[in-house]
């Protein structure tokens, strides 16, 4: 099965969660599923290389489990990018509106070396809003974006426009 095929086959829409009218893209069977999941970290690492990055960075919270296993499969480190008032130390921080809501991300302003190649995942693409962000925040603590991929992308919403001319790699886009 390809590999879109299968992260389609994974993936529940939960109408009206969390606000009326939005259809929430659940993709905790994708999570639950060993193979699957792991099809699908692996089919990151491929697209990324290997080679291209020295850190891998993750957005709160489903964006940890899928940095979580990428760095582990490679033997690389990982760094969460936190929702505010989480992080202990001096952070950077940024705000963005999201498809629903607003929120503030942080990350440790040491969290990178200078230069360092930053792989950067989240679970689902949306408005970019919480990627451009990230993206932002990356880069102020000293780190350089070296791809940036998502298991699902919403192309209704846009979110990869936003991010032009930042290539956007997805598993599945719907
Ligand atoms: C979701 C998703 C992405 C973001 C995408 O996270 O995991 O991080 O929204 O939306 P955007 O492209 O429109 O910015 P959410 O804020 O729901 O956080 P959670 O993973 O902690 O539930």
């Amino acid at each position: 099965m390809e590999i879109a095929e299968l992260v389609a086959s994974k993936v529940l829409d939960v109408p009206d969660f969390p606000k009326p009218g939005i259809v929430f893209k659940d993709l905790m069977p994708l999570f639950a599923d060993g193979p699957a999941f792991a099809a699908a970290i692996d089919a990151i690492i491929a697209v990324q290389g290997v080679d291209s990055f020295d850190v891998v960075a993750g957005i709160e919270a489903r964006g940890f489990v899928v940095a979580a296993a990428i760095a582990y499969a490679t033997g690389r480190g990982v760094v969460p990018i936190r929702k505010a008032g989480k992080l202990p130390r001096d952070t950077v921080s940024a705000s963005y509106a999201l498809e629903y809501g607003e929120a503030t991300l942080e990350v440790h302003a040491d969290a990178f070396m200078a230069g360092e190649r930053v792989l950067l995942v989240d679970d689902v693409l949306a408005t970019g809003g919480t990627a451009a962000a990230t993206l932002g925040l990356i880069e102020q603590a000293g780190g350089r974006v070296s791809g940036f991929s998502v298991v699902l992308e919403l192309s209704f919403l846009d979110g990869r426009s936003r991010l032009a001319p930042r290539p956007v790699h997805a598993l599945l886009t719907v």
